[in-house]
């Protein structure tokens, strides 16, 4: 298999909240870090991706964020625009005003067309030689197949000339394993849990892209060592211990007691679904990124979830 940040061009998915944007960022600032001249795209163009870098709004044009790194934030009737100038050399801005009024009713009758306009950019990148990766803050688990699946899907609509050609180098882009990988961003929970594991099966499926690697964030770290939790145990039911304890602290035991107990479960149970998404996903990459005690987003959490992926990549 081609090492994650060898390939280039990588879509992060998950379900909402699980932590795609942090991830995207994460794996953008890392390989940047490497010497990668990096783009780091959000899908969404009324996303958050800015604020895991602190380096104001990003746009279609892309933002240099350091010396390898650039942010931009996708929108399709920009694409269009780009599309129309570069591969077709139509003089846009003459017409562009005609069918810039038209492409919504277009967009929204023919589906696949946005679709299409984003997964086309993202792939022109790539074939241009712009950046050596491109990183994309993707769709939903939701929605994320329908994206994929776009140039196959107007291949078919299309036999013919043009259309058929811009679809055909987008697909061996997609299809290829050494270019082209999903990375799904799961958390150790039940829902996060089912829904990676159906997305991996609707990937292999319905798209022609490999599954490169899971995400599993948010992974509890573990406090205690087996003989350390044992003593906790022993000190719970020691009711003179537990005495003389709070006699020396000066205060109850218990909810330390309790919040170590709680601690333990919580990883436990945790421990259970992470279990299952190994099994089910078995000769998938895994990378584990611990739970960070932080409350905001921001460049400082960005990196030090590089640091965690880029252990877990080996660097
Ligand atoms: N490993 C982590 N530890 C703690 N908080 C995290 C972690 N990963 C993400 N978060 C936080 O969770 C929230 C949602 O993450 P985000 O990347 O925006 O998710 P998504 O893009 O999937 O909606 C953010 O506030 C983010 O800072
Ligand atoms: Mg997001």
């Amino acid at each position: 298999m081609t090492p994650l940040l060898d390939r280039r061009l990588l879509f992060v998915t998950g379900k909402g909240g699980v932590g795609k944007t942090t991830i995207a960022a994460a794996l953008g600032t890392l390989a940047a870090d490497h010497g990668k001249r990096t783009l780091v795209c959000e899908v969404d163009a009324k996303g958050n991706l800015s604020d895991f870098f602190e380096a104001g709004r990003t746009g279609f044009d892309p933002l240099p964020i350091s010396e390898n790194l650039s942010a931009m934030s996708m929108n399709t009737e920009e694409s269009l625009k780009e599309y129309l100038s570069l591969q077709l050399k139509i003089p846009v801005i003459a017409r562009i005003g005609p069918l810039a009024r038209t492409f919504d009713f277009v967009a929204t009758a023919a589906p696949g067309v946005k679709e299409i306009l984003t997964v086309g950019k993202l792939t022109w990148e790539v074939r241009e030689q712009h950046y050596d990766l491109v990183v994309v803050d993707a769709s939903a688990s939701g929605h994320i197949v329908g994206q994929l699946a776009a140039p196959d899907a107007i291949n078919e609509l299309v036999q013919v000339g043009l259309v058929r050609d811009q679809t055909g180098w987008m697909l061996d882009i997609l299809g290829d394993p050494t270019q082209t990988g999903v990375v799904i961003v799961a958390a150790p929970e039940e829902m996060p849990v089912q829904e990676t594991i159906e997305l991996a099966g609707r990937l292999r499926e319905e798209t022609v892209v490999e599954l490169a690697a899971v995400v599993v964030n948010r992974v509890l770290p573990e406090l205690f060592n087996a003989g350390e939790e044992a003593l906790f145990e022993r000190l719970r039911h020691d009711d003179g211990l537990v005495a003389a304890l709070a006699e020396v602290g000066g205060g109850p035991v218990e909810p330390i007691l309790d919040a170590a107990e709680l601690a333990v479960s919580l990883r436990r149970s945790r421990a259970g679904h992470l279990q299952k998404l190994r099994t089910e996903l078995a000769g998938t990459e895994m990378l584990y990124v611990p739970y960070l005690f932080q409350r905001s987003h921001g460049v400082r959490a960005t990196n030090r979830i590089a640091g965690h992926l880029g252990e877990e990549l080996g660097f």
